[in-house]
């Protein structure tokens, strides 16, 4: 999704070197020290035109991630190398033992040429340590005109692992008694992703030719080193105002390419979100049109769609895109620099005698500044657009560091087709700032875009009998001490979430439903049958908006093995809530209260406080107090059921690394389970429908993981966990000729009990909701300097009986892994299987 800078073609005039034939010293191509702006220290252009997944130096050392396809280069002006005495390419490189990869080099006919051909010499074995390469300019095939040089490319890199490359010079020496098996099989093609570059409509820019970059689709700035694009290093300091479009480039960057390098507009433009509460209406029954409400992290980094289900992103231009900061329905703009920017698009909104505009709540530092871009299009075409910036001070914003409603007028933009508009697209922005939920509104006044949540959906709502139980009381908790319960157990809570003990009572605000509260009900497993006739009972005041879970140990009743623990149950508080007590059969609870180990005050869906001042079980419940009656929930998994199983369970991830993942389940002749996000399905230019339609026609299992992707319980109302569900089930059953299924893995493996019993009301059965007791922590570990903790991580969990995985194939190094984790899976012993097929459905395939 990153805008990518491309190549055009012909290098500034060349400046030749005097020609001195002894070399008396190496000449520095790059000691990266200037990297940040991709000079080298010849001063000219040096990039990896976003094809790593990570790129960064300090102290003269260049670290990177390749994805695959990746490359490096330099570029500096023509070099007559060998007249000049220069007799190698010399570097310091450090990759995987026994790795290798490509060095390129690009040369032309005559320094007054203007395309280059590539040479390539293979580097092999490269040792692990860091090591300096010495590559004789001979050893290059001989189509490389070593007194023509005008640049340097790296590829191939043989692993996604850390790489780190410093010191690049042209040496004095051919000695190479510190150089690799460096062979001469070398191919004289460059990788496709380096062919001289696609011409611009106009040729190319600067030069001799005069070129220039203007209607170019990656941007209308032409740098001082002939490139095109739509960056810093093209529009500020390095444009070439005589080639291309400076003016103002600093405050509002070309961005023709923004919208054309990101996805195309969803089909699903017929859908409507459930938050989105009109549509382009007639003047009076008008009421104002969500664009965003920040509501899912996912949805707007990962998936890149607002909440009409359209684009959004920031083509990673930014440090930062934070949702729910400062605070829920709030997004927090870090930018890197003032290039830095961020859109999002509708479909072909008609705001003609509708919408008098975009209004939203904003807080910003005294003194920040930024500007707004609206688009509108004839044939309703982002990429085919008028476009047209406001600044800020154009619309007479200031700001104090307070929130304040801010709107967008319409009228300000002159040449606009209001009843076509396609994109909105904020730039240039000179500090952090915060948005709150973004619209259309009514009229012409702006007025508060509102998060509408619908009100809940009622249950079934019969209750049944509460009969007694037999057994005594047993008190659990009256948080009495801070950090042990009434049985002498532990309690604690998650890390994020306010939790005072005091007086008796815990009062808890959890911001995430991803936060519980634990109260430990037995050293190991203690048998609680004998309570199966009773209630558990727990005095509240303030919100019910939680779940409650009671946990079951595994089977070994041991803490060191995994799963831990093996399974619980989450009923809603608010099912059995009345005038400050909750009731709960326990045979409400579907575990095994055989082992019961714990309870759970989780899957916070309001930001609301709650206060619990006694958690208890008790033989009966009051008369006057009714009991519901206990909705199906699912089962919750986290491991195979099959003796002797192991199951791959992968969520989906960057489509672009799904052909790997195809390609090596089915060189490792497993099948396996494919948790799938349902929008991206029905979005072309993902391609991911056709890898999935693959990946079922090879046997694999194809499962459900919402609709766009949100923490589940954290949505605010049934109605929008059912839609989330519906969508996604209708999604599958569409590109997949009518496929349906039960299994589903919880985004983020947010999990309570709205989000389970709906799921199993609309799937019309019992979900089998699968967790993991096998996690690559690839979110934790794949974008580091020490992503082999993964493989560590999936060691770990095996050793422990882990036999469930979770992974996504979001990141190259795990997908480089990917190989390998299954290789020690298949070590174990166990037999390696679909989830249906590990859980011993019957409807399963056989095995
Ligand atoms: C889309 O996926 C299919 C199935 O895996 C594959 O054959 C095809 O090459 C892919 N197309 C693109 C453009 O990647």
């Amino acid at each position: 999704m990153r805008g990518i800078l491309m190549r055009i073609g012909a290098l500034l005039a060349p400046k030749v070197t005097a020609a001195a034939a002894t070399c008396n010293s190496a000449l520095t191509v790059d000691d990266f020290s200037k990297f940040s702006t991709n000079l080298n220290t010849l001063g000219e252009w040096t990039s990896d035109d976003s094809t790593m997944s990570s790129i960064s130096a300090k102290s003269g050392v260049l670290s990177f991630t390749p994805k695959t396809n990746a490359y490096f280069y330099e570029t500096f002006p023509c070099q007559a190398a060998t007249e000049n005495g220069y007799k190698s390419i010399q570097f310091t490189v450090k990759g995987p033992k026994g790795g290798s990869m490509n060095v390129e080099l690009q040369s032309k006919t005559s320094c007054s040429a203007s395309d280059f051909k590539s040479a390539i010499v293979p580097v092999t074995g490269l040792t692990g340590s860091t090591q300096t390469i010495t590559l004789p300019l001979s050893s290059f095939p001989s189509s490389a005109n070593t007194n023509a040089i005008s640049g340097i490319l790296w590829s191939g890199f043989s692993s996604n692992s850390a790489w780190e490359l410093s010191n690049v010079k042209f040496g004095c020496t051919t000695d190479a008694s510190t150089a690799p098996s460096a062979t001469k099989d070398a191919v004289s093609t460059a990788p496709a992703s380096q062919k001289s570059g696609t011409p611009s409509k106009d040729g190319s820019c600067a030069g001799t030719s005069g070129f220039n970059c203007l209607g170019w689709s990656e941007g209308e700035c032409c740098s001082q080193y002939g490139w095109c694009g739509s960056t810093d290093g093209h529009c500020k300091t390095g444009c070439n105002a005589l080639y291309g479009n400076c003016a103002g480039a600093a405050s509002s960057p070309a961005t023709k390419d923004v919208v054309s390098s990101t996805r195309t507009t969803l089909l699903t433009s017929t859908r409507t979100a459930p938050a989105t509460t009109a549509s382009a209406s007639a003047p009076g029954t008008c009421s104002n049109l969500l664009i965003d409400d920040w509501v899912s992290q996912s949805r707007l980094t990962f998936l890149f769609y607002n909440a009409m289900l359209q684009p959004s992103s920031d083509d990673a231009s930014m440090t930062s895109l934070v949702v729910g900061s400062p605070s829920p329905n709030h997004v927090t703009i870090n930018p890197k620099d003032t290039s830095s920017y961020f859109y999002s698009q509708f479909d072909c909104v008609n705001a003609k005698n509708v919408y008098g505009g975009i209004s939203l709540k904003i807080k910003a530092p005294k003194g920040t500044t930024f500007s707004i871009e609206l688009d509108s299009s004839a044939t309703c075409d982002p990429t085919k657009a008028v476009q047209v910036t406001v600044t800020t001070a154009d619309l007479g914003w200031t700001f104090d560091g307070t929130e304040k409603l801010y709107s967008i007028p319409f009228n300000k933009f002159s040449g606009i087709d209001t009843g076509k508009l396609t994109t909105i697209l904020f730039a240039g922005f000179t500090k952090s700032v915060s948005f709150g939920p973004m619209g259309f509104y009514c009229g012409n006044t702006g007025t508060e875009v509102k998060i509408t949540t619908t009100s809940a959906v009622a249950g079934p709502s019969s209750t049944v009998a509460a009969p007694k139980g037999t057994a005594a009381a047993l008190v659990i908790d009256k948080f009495a001490k801070a950090d042990s319960n009434a049985l002498g157990f532990w309690r604690g809570y998650d890390e994020g979430m306010k939790v005072t003990i005091s007086g008796s009572k815990a009062t808890i605000i959890s911001q995430d439903a991803d936060y519980s509260l634990y109260t430990q009900l037995s050293a190991s497993c203690t048998d609680y049958t004998k309570y199966k006739g009773s209630y558990l009972h727990i005095a509240y005041s303030g919100s019910t908006a939680f779940s409650i879970a009671l946990q079951q140990h595994n089977s070994k009743c041991d803490d060191s093995i995994a799963p831990y623990p093996e399974t619980w149950d989450s009923l809603e508080a608010s099912r059995y809530a009345k005038d400050g007590h909750i009731y709960i059969p326990m045979s409400h609870f579907n575990i095994e209260l055989k082992r019961t180990i714990g309870l759970a005050i989780k899957g916070f869906y309001k930001a609301d406080q709650v206060v619990l001042s006694t958690i208890e079980i008790v033989p009966s419940v009051p008369a006057t107090h009714s009991i519901p009656n206990k909705l199906e929930s699912g089962d919750l998994v986290f491991a195979c059921k099959r003796p002797n199983s192991f199951a791959f369970a992968i969520d989906d991830g960057s489509p672009e690394y799904a052909q790997e993942v195809l390609k090596i389940v089915k060189e490792e002749n497993i099948k396996v389970t494919f948790f799938t996000v349902g929008a991206p399905l029905l979005d072309e230019s993902t391609n991911l429908t056709n890898v999935y339609r693959e990946m079922e026609a090879a046997g694999h299992q194809i499962a459900l993981h919402s609709y766009t992707h949100p923490k589940m319980e954290g949505l605010p109302d049934y109605a929008s966990i059912d839609w989330e569900y519906k969508e996604d089930i209708d999604t599958v059953a569409k590109q997949f000729n009518g496929y349906h299924t039960n299994y589903f893995r919880p985004p983020f493996g947010n999990e309570g009990a709205r989000m389970r019993q709906r799921l199993a009301q609309t799937l019309g059965a019992k979900p089998t909701i699968t967790m993991w007791s096998v996690d690559v922590e690839d979110w934790l570990w794949a974008e580091t300097d020490t992503p082999e903790e993964q493989l560590k991580a999936f060691e770990r969990d095996v050793k422990k009986g882990g036999n469930l995985v979770v992974m996504h194939y979001l990141y190259p190094s795990t997908v480089g892994y990917l190989k390998q984790f299954i290789q020690i899976a298949k070590a174990t012993g166990k037999q390696l299987m679909r989830v249906d097929q590990c859980m011993q459905d019957p409807d399963a395939p056989a095995l």
